[in-house]
C-alpha cells in the first residue's frame, strides 16, 4: 500500500491528553488523522473522570474547608457554611462538559476526524471501529489506564459503599466514615476531599509511608501535616477481605508483615491502589505486539514500538502516569510522525497531588541523588516566608538538591499551599542546565510563596536571609 492509499496519514486509538493532543498537533503538521474513541465524549481519564472532576472537588471542598474549620475566622470572616452537596457535583459535571466539548471543537478546527467506537488491530496498518475497518500508514496506541483491581474488594460504584476514584467522585452524599486503601495520589486528594466536607477518614496503606516515590523529608512531612487534619493512617497494612452488608462495608486487615487480623467498618471505601495499562480488547495478537511484565508497551525514544507503523505513548507506556506527560508524548509523536525531531525529557517531569497544602517535585528525591554522588541540600521553611505566613499557611518547605561538585540542580521539592504553581520554576530551571546559584540570583516578586524557591537556593550555599 502506498502512503496515500491509507485512509489516514495517522490513527490515534484514545482521545485523552496523549491521543487528542496528539491528533491535534499531527493535525496542525499537515497530516490527515483519525482518532477512536469509545467513551461518550473526548480528554479520556482525565477530563472525564480524572484530574478535571478531582480538581473541581478539591477546590471547592477547600473553601468548605476554609470556611467551616476555621481558616476563614482567622482572617475575620466567621460564617457557618451550609453544605449543597448537588451544587458542588453540579459545578464538576459543568466543569467536565464545558472541557470536553472544548476538545470536541478543537478535533472540528483542526479537521481531526473522530471516529466513535472501539479500536482493535486488524493488523498494523489497518484498525477495526466496532467493526469497520480504517488503514492508517501509523497507528499511535494512546489507551490509557484503568484501576487496578483489589483481589477480595469488589468494585459497586453504582452503590457507592465500595468505589474507584470515578466513584469517589460522585458520591451522592458524605459518607461518616471513608476507609481509603492506598496512601498514594488518588487516595490522598479524593480522601482530603471527604474529610473536608465531614467524612472521618482512615488511609490504609500497605508500604511504611505514603506517597511512594517522593522525596523521604517530603513523605514525613506529608504525613504530619496529614494527620494534624484530622486523616487516621494505618500504614503497613494490607487489607486482605471485604464484605458489604446493607450501606456498610467490613475490611479485614493485617499486619503487612503478616500477624494478627483485626476489623474495620465504614460507610464508603475507596480502593485506590494504582492503575494499570489499557492493553485489552486491542487484539494486539494481531499485530504480534507483547507486553512487558508490568502490561505497559515498550517504546524506544520516538516512541515507535517493536511493531513498524505502530507506536505508543501516554499512561499505557512506561513513566509516570501523568496527563502532562502523555500530552507531551503525544506532541512529540506527532513531530516524529511528520518527519520532525520530538523531544521529551523524561528526566524532569513535575508531579503534583493537589491536597492543601500542594506537595511537589520535580527531578531527583534527596535518596536518589545521594546513590549518584555528592549533593549540597538547600531547605527553607513555609513559616518564614512572608506571603505564607500572612496567609496563615505556616506548613511545608521547599528544599533543593545540588550535584556538590557543580552545583547543577538535580530535584527540587516543595510543600506549600501553592506548591503546584511553584514547581514549574523549577522545572525550567532544570531544563535550563541552571545551578543553585542561578536560582539564587533570579529576582523573585516581593511578596510570593515562589521567594522560598529562592530562599532554599541561598541555602544550598549555606546562605539563606529569612532563617
Ligand atoms: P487516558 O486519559 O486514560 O485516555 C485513554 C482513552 O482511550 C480513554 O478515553 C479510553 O476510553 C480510550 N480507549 C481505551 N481503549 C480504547 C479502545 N480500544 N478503543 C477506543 N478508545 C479506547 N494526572 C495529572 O497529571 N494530574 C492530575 O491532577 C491527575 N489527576 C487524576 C485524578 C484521578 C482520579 C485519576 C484517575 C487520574 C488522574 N491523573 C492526573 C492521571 C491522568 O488522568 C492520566 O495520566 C492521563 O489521563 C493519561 O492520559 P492518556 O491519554 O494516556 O490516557
Ligand atoms: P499510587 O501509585 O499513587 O498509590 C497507590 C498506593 O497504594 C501506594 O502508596 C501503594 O503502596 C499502595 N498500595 C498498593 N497496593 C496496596 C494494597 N494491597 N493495600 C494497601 N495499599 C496498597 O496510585 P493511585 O493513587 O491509585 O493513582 C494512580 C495514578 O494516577 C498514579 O500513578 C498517579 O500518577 C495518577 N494520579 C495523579 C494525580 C496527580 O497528578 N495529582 C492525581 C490522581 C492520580
Amino acid at each position: 500500500m502506498t502512503a496515500s492509499s491509507y485512509d489516514f496519514d495517522v490513527l490515534f486509538i484514545g482521545a485523552g491528553p496523549g491521543g487528542y493532543v496528539g491528533a491535534i498537533r499531527a493535525a496542525q503538521l499537515g497530516l490527515k488523522v483519525a482518532c477512536v474513541e469509545s467513551r461518550a465524549t473526548l480528554g479520556g481519564t482525565c477530563l472525564n473522570v480524572g484530574c478535571i472532576p478531582s480538581k473541581a472537588m478539591l477546590h471547592a471542598s477547600e473553601f468548605y474547608d476554609a470556611a467551616a474549620n476555621g481558616a476563614m475566622a482567622k482572617m475575620g470572616i466567621e460564617v457557618s457554611p451550609k453544605l449543597n452537596l448537588p451544587a458542588m457535583h453540579a459545578q464538576r459535571v459543568d466543569a467536565v462538559s464545558g472541557l470536553t466539548k472544548g476538545i470536541e471543537f478543537l478535533f472540528k478546527k483542526n479537521k481531526v476526524t473522530w471516529l466513535k467506537g472501539h479500536a482493535s488491530f486488524v493488523d498494523a496498518h489497518t484498525v477495526s471501529v466496532d467493526g469497520q475497518n480504517h488503514t492508517a500508514k501509523e497507528v499511535v496506541i494512546a489507551t490509557g489506564s484503568s484501576v487496578t483491581q483489589l483481589p477480595g474488594v469488589e468494585i459497586d460504584n453504582a452503590k457507592g459503599v465500595v468505589v474507584d476514584s470515578t466513584g469517589a467522585l460522585e458520591l451522592p452524599a458524605v459518607p461518616k466514615t471513608m476507609v481509603v486503601i492506598g496512601g498514594g495520589v488518588i487516595g490522598l486528594e479524593m480522601g482530603s476531599v471527604w474529610r473536608r466536607l465531614g467524612a472521618k477518614v482512615t488511609v490504609v496503606e500497605y508500604l511504611d509511608q505514603l506517597l511512594p516515590g517522593m522525596d523521604g523529608d517530603i513523605r514525613k512531612e506529608a504525613a504530619r501535616i496529614f494527620a494534624k487534619q484530622g486523616m487516621e493512617f494505618k500504614l503497613s497494612t494490607k487489607v486482605t477481605g471485604c464484605t458489604v452488608k446493607g450501606k456498610k462495608a467490613t475490611l479485614t486487615l493485617e499486619p503487612a508483615a503478616g500477624g494478627e487480623a483485626e476489623e474495620m467498618t465504614a460507610d464508603c471505601v475507596l480502593v485506590a491502589i494504582g492503575r494499570k495499562p489499557n492493553t485489552e480488547g486491542l487484539n494486539l495478537d494481531a499485530i504480534g505486539l507483547a507486553t512487558n511484565a508490568r502490561g505497559q508497551i515498550e517504546v524506544d525514544h520516538e516512541f515507535r514500538t517493536s511493531v513498524p507503523g505502530v507506536r505508543a505513548i501516554g499512561d499505557v507506556v512506561p513513566g509516570p502516569m501523568l496527563a502532562h506527560k502523555a500530552e507531551d508524548e503525544g506532541i512529540a509523536v506527532a513531530e516524529w510522525i511528520a518527519g520532525q525531531v520530538g523531544i521529551v525529557n523524561h528526566d524532569l517531569i513535575p508531579g503534583v497531588v493537589y491536597t492543601w497544602p500542594e506537595i511537589a517535585g520535580v527531578g531527583l528525591t534527596e535518596e536518589a541523588a545521594r546513590q549518584k554522588g555528592e549533593v549540597k541540600v538547600g531547605k527553607f521553611p513555609m513559616a518564614a516566608n512572608s506571603r505564607a505566613k500572612t496567609n496563615h499557611e505556616p506548613d511545608g518547605f521547599v528544599k533543593i538538591i545540588a550535584d556538590a561538585a557543580t552545583d547543577k540542580v538535580l530535584g527540587v521539592w516543595c510543600i506549600a499551599s501553592v506548591a503546584g504553581t511553584m514547581i514549574q520554576q523549577a522545572t525550567q530551571a532544570m531544563e535550563f542546565g541552571g545551578t543553585s546559584e542561578d536560582i539564587a540570583y533570579t529576582c523573585h516578586a516581593h511578596p510570593t510563596h515562589s521567594e522560598a524557591i529562592k530562599e532554599a537556593a541561598m541555602a544550598v550555599r549555606g546562605k539563606p536571609i529569612h532563617m
